[in-house]
């Protein structure tokens, strides 16, 4: 019988914001703000109960931004704007339908000089909102050739922020290797290209490293572009490893978190006992402090001890 997935209360970790319509919305006020009380709906309706969402305030700024992204004109909105924005959109979305929101904040591989810049909106916003800080974007853009990105983690590290990065999505183990040694990232974004390297791996394994893993999304980018059956989010599952499974960007994506767990049951044999078990994992990976991540996983345990199994 298939598992309940719609009814299933979540914790979803790796969800990107604003992608695309930041096309259309980039140095628009009410839009950003909209955007991102919006998305606390959509997540609401599909049982995630805490979400971190992950966005770069530059893609979305018009002023104090160099170069200004989209071949815009200038403007008046600054990424510390852009920021407080999301925040009191996320902040109405949680008042208005009852879960817990914050956010990530991007660096981007291609715009080193913006990561400095970054890590200190992470620690502006610390208490209000923002929980960690992320890299993201082409991962040939490897640190060594971009050392900003090392330094804004190496300040990360210094004040306490939480760390992620995307790495071996699409780039090689190498980077993951980079992201956990030189970055000190304590979660992986994607991740599945460490399987090629099995010492890396076996290392992670142990280590208990957490892999923020986005079945449709990697279809879609062609990061995976083998069947789902053979997909290495199968072997995250069979080793028990510490995983989340997440949407990405459901705004480009045109897709729910309720399709990435009907493929990763339809498609990769996942049972309704892994679900929970992923979520757990999420939660205990989840960059809130420990007294707001304990409750968290109180309501997980308590829910997922009476939810009943039903069809879809
Ligand atoms: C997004 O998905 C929904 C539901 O599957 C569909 O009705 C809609 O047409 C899609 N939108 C786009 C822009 O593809
Ligand atoms: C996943 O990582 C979190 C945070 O380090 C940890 O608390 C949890 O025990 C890990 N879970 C597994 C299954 O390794």
């Amino acid at each position: 019988m298939a598992p309940s997935v719609a009814r299933l209360l979540k914790a979803l970790i790796m969800s990107f914001l604003l992608c695309l319509s930041l096309l259309f919305f980039s140095g628009d006020r009410a839009a950003i703000k909209r955007i991102a009380y919006e998305f606390v709906e959509d997540k609401a309706k599909e049982g995630v109960i805490y979400v971190e969402v992950r966005y770069s305030p530059h893609l979305l700024a018009n002023a104090k931004v160099h170069p200004i992204p989209w071949n815009q004109k200038g403007g008046e909105l600054t990424p510390d704007d852009v920021v407080q924005l999301v925040n009191e959109g996320l902040r109405e979305g949680e008042r208005a339908f009852k879960i817990k929101a914050r956010s990530i904040l991007c660096c981007m591989r291609h715009m080193p000089k913006w990561s400095m810049d970054v890590v200190e909106l992470c620690k502006k916003y610390r208490n209000k909102g923002v929980v960690a800080i992320d890299l993201a974007g082409d991962e040939s853009l490897n640190c060594e050739a971009y050392p900003e990105h090392r330094k804004a983690y190496e300040e990360a590290v210094r004040c306490g922020i939480h760390r992620t990065v995307h790495a071996g999505e699409a780039g090689p183990a190498s980077v993951v290797r980079e992201a956990v040694e030189v970055l000190k990232a304590e979660r992986i974004g994607h991740g599945y290209r460490t399987l090629d390297d099995k010492a890396l791996y076996k290392k992670l394994l142990a280590q208990k490293m957490h892999f923020e893993v986005c079945p449709i999304s990697s279809k879609l980018t062609g990061a995976w572009n083998l069947e789902f059956t053979e997909h290495p989010i199968i072997t995250f599952m069979k080793d028990k490893a510490n995983y989340s499974l997440n949407t990405d960007d459901p705004l480009i994506l045109n897709s729910t978190l309720n399709d990435d767990y009907r493929t990763a049951h339809t498609h990769m044999g996942f049972t309704e006992e892994e679900f929970k078990r992923l979520n757990i994992c999420s939660a205990e990976s989840c960059f809130l402090p420990d007294k707001e991540k304990r409750e968290l996983l109180n309501t997980l345990h308590a829910a997922y001890g009476l939810i009943q199994t039903t069809a879809f």
